[in-house]
């Protein structure tokens, strides 16, 4: 996704048809420098976990270093349930943010996405931004396209060609398309993609996940994306990144950059992405992500059905430093975490989940 372009794929090795390795390499970095120098949140919404609250517990009965925040994924043990969510790779400044950012989860035993691999698949100079077993053998690792490249040449080869890749254990099909709608060169043609989603999800032998990235899904995408087969939903919602506001600051035309802003407050507040398509699909493992910002943000969408909990622009700026501080960032989010576990009496996650907590005062179900 994010700025690869609205042109058909080229073959293995050459370039993108009408942009070059190198327009696709700076415009992967214009969207780094965007998301760490500009205000690129969303405006006028919020994720909405601010409307809820815990009932403190002032006698857990705990020990709060033996708390498990442990949780399986796909087969998976992760350590506590956080994922770095998808984000970057294409160029060699990617390439060492996905290395740090890598080693952070081996480290701490978390679960991690690289960014839309689209670049390497029509180049494959790029692989390497993406290749991060060599520092992290553990980890479960998301493999990540634009679900609508689906519509412009891409299929089951490029797809397999993804995982492969990175020796990925499952695949992230983003579905983005207010920013491919107000992106420069955005991919326009949305017709017929779910019958295409759902040939590739029966054919490949990883789990796909759909993932919206930052506008989230609704109750009714969440049944359709289940009917396709999906083995999992990340609803990423409205109330962090805002992937309009991205774009809007990579237009040179005032008009243009108008119309991105106007979608600045636009999106399903993650909560209410997260607890409607929770109910809509409960079969399935509903992942939040979008504007979580603390380990207590991840505790409410725990408590409210999340199986994993994801971010992505925090982690972009310690994962432009070193390891250490990515890792010293995630372990700062487990620890909040936890203490809100101790603070609500939960001694692990299923307990969390049966927390008594308040939206606006009225209690929510358990
Ligand atoms: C720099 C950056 C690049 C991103 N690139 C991708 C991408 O290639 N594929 C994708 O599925 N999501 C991508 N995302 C979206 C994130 O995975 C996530 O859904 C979104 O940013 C909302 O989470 P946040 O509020 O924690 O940033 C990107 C986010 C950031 C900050």
């Amino acid at each position: 996704m994010h700025g690869d372009g609205g042109r058909p794929a080229a073959p293995a090795g050459g370039t993108v048809a009408g942009a070059t390795g190198d327009d696709i390499e700076s415009r992967k970095r214009e969207h780094i420098e965007i998301v760490l120098d500009r205000n690129v949140s969303a405006k006028g919404v919020t994720t909405g976990f601010e409307q809820y609250a815990f009932e403190h517990n002032a006698l857990p009965e705990l020990d709060l270093d033996e708390i498990d925040l442990s949780v399986e994924v796909f087969g998976h043990r992760l350590a506590a349930p956080f994922l770095i969510s998808s984000m970057t790779g294409g160029t060699e400044a990617a390439r060492e943010i996905n290395l740090r950012l890598a080693e952070a989860a081996q480290e701490l035993g978390l679960a991690m996405g690289v960014g839309s691999q689209r670049a390497a698949l029509q180049s494959p100079a790029f692989e390497d931004s993406f290749q991060v077993r060599p520092v992290a053998p553990d980890i479960l690792l998301f493999a990540n396209l634009g679900a609508v490249q689906l519509n412009y040449g891409f299929g089951i080869d490029e797809a397999r060609r993804a995982v492969d890749m990175i020796g990925a254990d499952a695949l992230f099909l983003h579905l983005n398309p207010l920013q491919e709608a107000v992106q420069k060169e955005g991919d326009r043609n949305w017709s017929g993609l779910l019958e295409k989603i759902e040939t590739l999800v029966r054919a490949l032998d990883v789990p796909v996940v759909a993932k919206e990235i930052g506008n989230g899904i609704s109750a009714g995408v969440a049944r359709k994306l289940e009917g396709a087969g999906v083995a999992a939903i990340d609803v990423a919602g409205a109330g962090g990144t805002s992937w309009s506001e991205v774009e809007a600051e990579r237009h040179p035309d005032a008009l243009a950059r108008a119309v991105a802003h106007a979608f600045a407050g636009w999106g399903i507040p993650t909560s209410t992405a997260l607890v409607e398509t929770v109910e809509a699909v409960p079969a399935l493992p509903v992942f939040a992500s979008g504007g979580i910002r603390s380990g207590i943000d991840a505790a409410k969408a725990l408590r409210l059905g999340a199986g994993l909990v994801g971010m992505a622009a925090p982690m972009l700026e310690t994962g432009t430093r070193t390891a250490e501080a990515a890792a010293g960032q995630l372990r700062a989010a487990i620890r909040e975490l936890r203490i809100t576990m101790f603070c609500t009496g939960s001694r692990d996650l299923r307990a969390l989940r049966k927390a008594r907590l308040y939206q606006q005062g009225r209690e929510c179900g358990r």
